[in-house]
């Protein structure tokens, strides 16, 4: 790949639920190595973006290119041979295994076959290296002491960290976060954002988020969304003086960030 490209860039993206369009010709960049938010009103089309790049939804029209190469727009199962993951809105935990089996499910090892029939105990062998690398993303949220833990026995931000390491595991080189903040208290918004800066250096980030002032602080790009269409895009300060954006949220969010 050049190293020039962006990891993802959309052009032109219209998808259509009936007579509903929800996106329409929305285009972006995520540059390698930055932190993209995508932001705008409830209904705008934000999970939309995220669905049509995981291969939840069928665009009607629209281009995708993946460092730089034009492809067909990813299937569901492609996602990782494509160095893309995502965590869901919501948490998604597995509930019958534990914390450190959650987080090597999200692995697209070799190994992973066998290790879906070790959880439910029809062969006797969990990869070393995938359970220990596990351990490592567990390690990196300082969460080790979780690995034997089940999801019910978690604190909420406990479980958003999981999910978190599970999508991570596969060492993906984007990462869509859809709404990693709702939820969390201060504290845990502050080491959302830390993680996010770090998460930085080895991939690019794709965010829909509500918390404008966490969006502030992370991003390195904003694009505001508003029934379907892109009304405005740049850095922070700017996006958030724009006459659209401001009519868009009424005085909301983004006026009072
Ligand atoms: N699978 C679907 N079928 C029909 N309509 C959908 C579907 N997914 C989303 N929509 C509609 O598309 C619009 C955009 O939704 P969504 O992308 O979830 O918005 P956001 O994430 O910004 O809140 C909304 O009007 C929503 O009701
Ligand atoms: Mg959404």
């Amino acid at each position: 790949m050049s190293s020039e490209a962006p990891f993802l860039e959309i052009e032109n993206l219209t998808v259509k639920f009936g007579g509903l369009t929800a996106l329409d010709n929305v285009s972006l960049k995520v540059p390698q190595n930055s932190v993209v938010s995508l932001i705008g009103p409830n209904g705008a089309g934000k999970t939309t973006v995220f669905n049509s790049i995981s291969g939840f939804v069928q665009p009607q029209s629209g281009e995708i290119k993946i460092a730089g190469q034009k492809t067909a727009w990813p299937k569901t199962h492609k996602l990782a041979a494509l160095k893309i993951s995502r965590t869901l809105q919501g948490v998604g935990l597995f509930s019958g295994i534990t914390a450190l089996e959650n987080v090597m499910l999200g692995s697209d090892h070799k190994y992973k076959a066998g290790i879906v029939k070790d959880l439910f105990g029809l062969s006797g062998r969990i990869d070393r290296q995938l359970r220990d690398s596990a351990m490592a993303q567990l390690e990196r949220f300082g969460a080790l002491s979780l690995a034997d833990k089940f999801p019910h026995e978690l604190s909420y931000p406990d479980t958003k960290r999981i999910a978190l390491a599970r999508a991570l595991i596969s060492e993906p080189e984007l990462i869509l976060l859809d709404e990693p903040a709702a939820g969390l208290g201060q504290d845990d918004i502050d080491e959302l954002a830390e993680t996010i800066r770090q998460l930085k250096k080895s991939c690019a980030v794709l965010l829909v988020e509500h918390h404008v002032d966490f969006v502030g602080e992370v991003s390195d790009q904003v694009y505001v969304l508003d029934f379907g269409r892109i009304i405005a895009a740049g850095d922070f300060e700017s996006v958030k003086k724009s006459p659209e954006v401001l009519a868009a949220y009424l005085g909301g969010e983004v006026g009072h960030a």
